[in-house]
């Protein structure tokens, strides 16, 4: 009780949501933790038809970070509810699929078929920055970001949750853009595109060239993203990037964001989302709060007035 959060019409048991594309379906995660302790889980992205992504390779580790270009490999999102929703159905968690497509038309389309019990919301992905067409195309340009939200808004009764590029210079002008579109919540951030170069070779490191950079060198980032973005609307905003801590996650809630995302970290440790939510608790318990709610936005500024002057 203490812990559980409320998303523009998405209840969620705790506020800790496992990021799309480090988590796989889900089912590949069932016998290494239990699903049911997680607030909800983003499937990888998926798109009307099975893709295969990028060439390898796909990922390079970088300072503090991870630089990626899987390309939205995927196996579409008809199978994904014929075949792998139902095996997520035992578990007491938020399932919500990651939408994308290469054209507007596509996003309504797999919106509309991702409509079905078991689905608890959905995420749009115009943000990511490892596609030729979509993604990050739509999600840097305001007039398409509306678009996009509008089509799949009228394509489903499920919560719809854009998910924000941070390349881009104003998040706080595409998060206005998402809630006139009719959005119930945002998520924010999706990776920063990044560069790494073999020098010996002279060739990017990544077949596909560019990638997008997660993991904590990018949290300061995010968190900042994630509070412009809370202070310009009124829906609630799911903060992501660079978490590996329950510390780092109290920074977005205090920061204004109602749930948070952790994805890059899973891969070194899938125990870290019993840690978060373990040390919730004692965050709670330290602080006298009663429930988890009282921390968002919280965040104070000395003077008493934030950087950019009060709101946004
Ligand atoms: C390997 C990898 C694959 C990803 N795939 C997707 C995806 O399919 N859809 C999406 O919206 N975001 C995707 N992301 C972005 C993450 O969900 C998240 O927004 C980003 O990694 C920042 O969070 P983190 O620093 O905790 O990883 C991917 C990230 C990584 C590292």
């Amino acid at each position: 009780m203490r812990l559980g959060v409320e998303l523009g019409g998405l209840r969620l048991k705790n506020p800790l949501i496992a990021a799309s594309g480090t988590f796989g379906y889900g089912v590949e995660y069932e016998g290494i933790l239990d699903l049911s302790l997680l607030g909800g889980v983003v499937s990888k992205g998926l798109y009307l038809e099975p893709r295969d992504g990028c060439p390898v390779p796909r990922i390079v580790e970088t300072p503090s970070g991870l630089l990626n270009a899987i390309g939205l490999q995927g196996i579409g999102i008809r199978a994904f509810v014929r075949d792998v929703l139902p095996r997520l159905a035992r578990y007491e968690t938020a399932l919500i699929v990651n939408v994308c497509g290469d054209t507007v038309e596509e996003y309504a389309e797999v919106a509309r078929i991702a409509d079905v019990p078991g689905v608890a919301a959905l995420e749009v992905n115009i943000s990511c920055p490892n596609v030729k067409k979509g993604g990050i195309a739509f999600g840097g340009d305001p007039r398409m970001t509306h678009e996009v939200v509008s089509a799949v808004r009228k394509a489903t009764r499920l919560p719809v949750i854009p998910k924000l590029s941070p390349n881009v210079t104003d998040v706080s002008v595409f998060a206005r853009v998402c809630e006139e579109a009719g959005a119930d919540a945002l998520s924010c951030i999706n990776t920063l595109l990044g560069l790494a170069i073999d020098v010996e070779r002279r060739v990017p490191r990544l077949a596909f060239g560019t990638g997008g950079l997660s993991g904590p060198a990018i949290r300061p980032i995010a968190v900042r993203m994630a509070w412009q973005a809370a202070r310009a609307v009124r829906i609630p905003v799911i903060g992501i990037g660079g978490i590996t801590s329950t510390e780092d996650a109290l920074e977005f809630l205090v920061a204004g964001c109602r749930a948070v995302q952790v994805g890059t970290a899973n891969f070194v440790d899938p125990g870290i989302y019993a840690r978060i939510l373990a040390g919730f608790e004692s965050y709670l318990q330290r602080h006298r709060l009663e429930s988890i709610g009282e921390v968002v936005g919280s965040l104070r500024f000395p003077d008493g007035e934030a950087p950019g002057g009060p709101g946004a």
